[in-house]
């Protein structure tokens, strides 16, 4: 609307954090759909906050995608936090290696000097090898790290998008459509009302694991991902911080 085309971005920020109701909004200007500088603009905010959180929350969970990237070449690369442990989110090879949660919690710690643990699961698991991973030792392993995360740091896709990035069956698309899927977001795929509505069968963090982390951030940008935010914040935990940009903040606020 025409009152916010008037808005300044501090504005915007506080008005979206208002419209999804979770403790903070962190905004950029411009949309990272038109220009690539606007997501490492995101990244750099994004890498600015988690610093502030490594002394006191040095358990973090890491999921994959570009955004994640992102911050991990904003971080400081002054390997000044040894107690750091950086847990990739889940397991899963299904995407392009530069963006999956094993490189990026790799990359994070090798800025920070922090430690790291990788999951090397494929995306796609039948029902059975599924409950025979889970019984094995190392994956038990993980699944004890995701029950001690202290901060979450994770992106928000487009469904159909994550769907395709993944190479999905024909069968799990399916699924996917049929429940309406709007976002993605580790693993969990959520409709319009932020309602889980399709899961990935692989070993990784848990939503309510998610949930009770003391900490979360959340990274995703561009108008192309309003709905997907809109979705995913529809049941997200409320003390969630979104670090965005304008091109979503703005769409967000004109479907709202
Ligand atoms: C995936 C994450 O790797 O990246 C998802 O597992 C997230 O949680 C997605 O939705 C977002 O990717 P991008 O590249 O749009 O930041």
């Amino acid at each position: 609307s025409f009152m916010h085309k008037l808005t300044g971005i501090a504005d915007l920020a506080d008005c979206l954090k208002q419209q999804l109701g979770i403790l903070d909004v962190v905004l950029v200007p411009l949309d990272s759909d038109k220009a690539i500088s606007v997501k490492n603009q995101i990244g750099k905010e994004a890498a600015r906050l988690l610093e502030q959180h490594f002394a006191a929350q040095p358990n973090v969970a890491v999921t994959g995608g570009s955004t994640m990237a992102a911050i991990a070449k904003e971080l400081k690369g002054e390997k000044t936090y040894p107690a750091l442990r950086f847990i990739a989110a889940r397991g899963g090879l299904g995407e392009d290696v530069l963006h999956q949660a094993n490189t990026i919690a790799s990359a994070f710690a090798g800025k920070t000097g922090g430690s790291f643990k990788t999951l090397y699961l494929p995306d796609h698991l039948s029902e059975e090898a599924y409950t025979m991973m889970m019984k094995e030792p190392l994956i038990r392993e993980m699944m004890d790290l995701y029950e001690q995360t202290d901060l979450v740091v994770h992106g928000i896709g487009n469904a159909q998008e994550m769907a395709v990035r993944r190479q999905s069956t024909a069968e799990e698309v399916e699924k996917i459509t049929e429940g309406g899927a709007v976002s993605e977001a580790f693993g969990y795929y959520f409709d319009a009302e932020g309602n889980v509505v399709y899961r990935i069968r692989s070993a990784g963090i848990q939503l309510e694991q998610v949930q009770k982390a003391p900490a979360i951030i959340a990274v995703a940008g561009g108008r192309s991902k309003a709905m997907a935010i809109l979705s995913y914040f529809k049941n997200a935990p409320k003390h969630t911080v979104l670090v965005t940009d304008e091109g979503a903040a703005r769409e967000i606020l004109e479907l709202t």
